[in-house]
């Protein structure tokens, strides 16, 4: 399967490429500063593509057959930029992988971006922006995967996790598991399906299986 990952260098993107190519996938790594690409094709990514998720995706995106979306204007910067990138950067992403043909769509979101008022008020803004990208995804008609992690770690894996369609404890999980997660999500299609993930107890394939209808 040809994959394109937007948010490649990050720290969840480059975790996950090792093992989409392990798995056989082929990756396509898309970042926006050019000077990234020699790093993440030593990472294993069989091409490299330079487009700005604030601008036209198009070519990177052409022969694609999935999309994961695992990008973020990160904790530096403020509300102005998380709707630019986590709202309609990925509206926008997810719009033209519908106009060339991409059929499925998996999105890195967060826990609480159903219900932003649950979290903590400073975080309102981007939980709200996760939201929105989720709602369009849900709505856009491509076959989309709706991942929502805890807050995020660099603590060792585990490999196993607490996973369902809705947790109503917050907690955490590692950055390694979550691109486990989406390497087996990648392999495993579970369309038209979202959840919240945190660290557990659960083998992340028991887990994922667990959820399939
Ligand atoms: N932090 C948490 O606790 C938490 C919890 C739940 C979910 N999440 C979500 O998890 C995801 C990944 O997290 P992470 O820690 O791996 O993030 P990260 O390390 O900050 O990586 C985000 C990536 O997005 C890229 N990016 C930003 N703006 C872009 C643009 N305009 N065009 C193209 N690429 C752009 C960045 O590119 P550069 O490398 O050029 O900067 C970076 O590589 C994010 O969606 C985040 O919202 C985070």
């Amino acid at each position: 399967m040809n994959i394109l990952i937007a948010g490649a260098n990050g720290k969840i993107g480059r975790r996950l490429i090792p093992h989409l190519v392990a798995d056989n996938q082929r990756v396509r790594a898309m970042v926006r500063d050019p000077a990234q690409q020699a790093d993440l094709r030593q990472l294993g990514a069989h091409e490299t593509v330079v487009a700005d998720l604030e601008g036209d995706c198009r070519e990177a995106l052409s022969g694609q057959d999935l999309v994961i979306f695992t990008a973020g204007s990160g904790p530096h910067t403020g509300p102005d930029k998380t709707i630019d990138v986590d709202q309609n950067g990925a509206i926008s992403l997810i719009d033209q992988a519908k106009e060339v043909g991409v059929g499925r769509f998996i999105i890195v979101s967060s826990m609480r971006a159903d219900e932003p008022a649950s979290g903590p008020d400073a975080l309102r803004h981007y939980f709200e922006a996760k939201g929105k990208a989720d709602d369009h995804l849900r709505q856009s008609g491509l076959a989309y995967t709706i991942v929502r992690p805890g807050r995020l770690t660099e603590t060792p894996p585990t490999g196993k996790v607490t996973l369902a369609p809705r947790l109503t404890e917050f907690g955490d999980i590692t950055r390694e598991d979550v691109a486990r997660v989406l390497a087996e999500t990648a392999r495993a299609p579970l369309d038209h399906t979202e959840f919240d993930v945190i660290e557990g107890d659960t083998p992340i394939i028991q887990a994922l299986t667990d959820l399939a209808p």
